[in-house]
């Protein structure tokens, strides 16, 4: 029997949850029986069980909707996974405008919209568990990610101080940090690459969606991390300690 760690029936919404680590989280969340709404930008693989909103996380106006739907139809929302995120990578000099301002307004932008309606929902109600999507990209840097390091990196500055304000009204605030997990992000990197990161990592293999899956059902966990905030989980297979 897997266990619930306490998030049966918790209303959680997942940002990006169409593919990915993002269904994954959704898809773990409805066996731990949480009521599990999620929005996705391109695609809609809609799961059994949830509620599938096509938002664009750069679109504060339809975040705020979001919200809105989210607890007419499932009621008040205790979690939120912000994870939608993407990739535009090139060597600095070659990084466009438009690829430095996709990547900062999706990951970290993208990040303040989903969560400005709700935080203050949540401390009026006092309950809530955030988590945010860092990268480990974000803490030591990675050749040809100047833009997604950076915004990954400002995360982990934004969950610490969000988790700083937000504990007084017993809301926390945690950040996941994967290293490199085998989804559609890792396409564009060349083979010749990936054979390097490989070597790289102490546990010989990339990562699985569902093994990021599992450290956010923890960090969500009323039970399981209740004495946890402002704290970066590396779920990287030793690459990065
Ligand atoms: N895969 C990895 O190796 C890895 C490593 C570290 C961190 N991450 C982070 O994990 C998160 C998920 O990555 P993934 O590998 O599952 O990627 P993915 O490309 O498979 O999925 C990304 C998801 O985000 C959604 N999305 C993208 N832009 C959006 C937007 N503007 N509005 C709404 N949704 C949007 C997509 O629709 C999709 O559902 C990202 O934040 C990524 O940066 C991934």
């Amino acid at each position: 029997m897997i266990p619930s760690f306490g998030l049966e029936n918790k209303v959680v919404l997942v940002t990006g949850g169409s593919r990915g680590i993002g269904a994954a989280i959704v898809s773990l969340l409805l066996d731990l029986g949480s009521k599990v709404a999620y929005t996705y930008r391109s695609h809609d693989d809609s799961q059994i069980g949830t509620m599938a909103i096509p938002a664009d996380v750069t679109n504060a106006a339809a975040m705020a909707v979001v919200t809105q739907q989210v607890e007419e139809k499932l009621g008040p929302i205790y979690g939120i996974v912000a994870n939608a995120g993407i990739t535009r990578d090139n060597f600095f000099p070659k990084l466009t405008p438009a690829d430095w301002d996709a990547v900062v307004d999706t990951n970290l932008k993208g990040v303040y919209n989903t969560l400005i309606p709700i935080i203050p929902k949540m401390y009026k109600r006092r309950s809530g568990s955030v988590v945010c999507m860092s990268s480990i990209s974000g803490e030591r840097g990675n050749i040809g990610q100047t833009n997604y390091a950076a915004s990954k990196a400002a995360i982990i500055g934004f969950t610490k101080s969000l988790a700083q304000e937000a504990a007084r009204y017993e809301v926390r605030v945690n950040a996941i940090a994967p290293g490199f997990i085998k989804t559609d992000m890792l396409n564009p990197v060349p083979e010749k690459v990936k054979q390097q990161i490989l070597s790289e990592i102490p546990l010989s293999r990339f990562g699985k969606p569902e093994e990021v899956a599992w450290s956010i059902a923890f960090l969500l966990s009323p039970i399981a991390s209740s004495y946890i905030t402002g704290s970066v989980l590396r779920v990287n297979g030793g690459h990065y300690t």
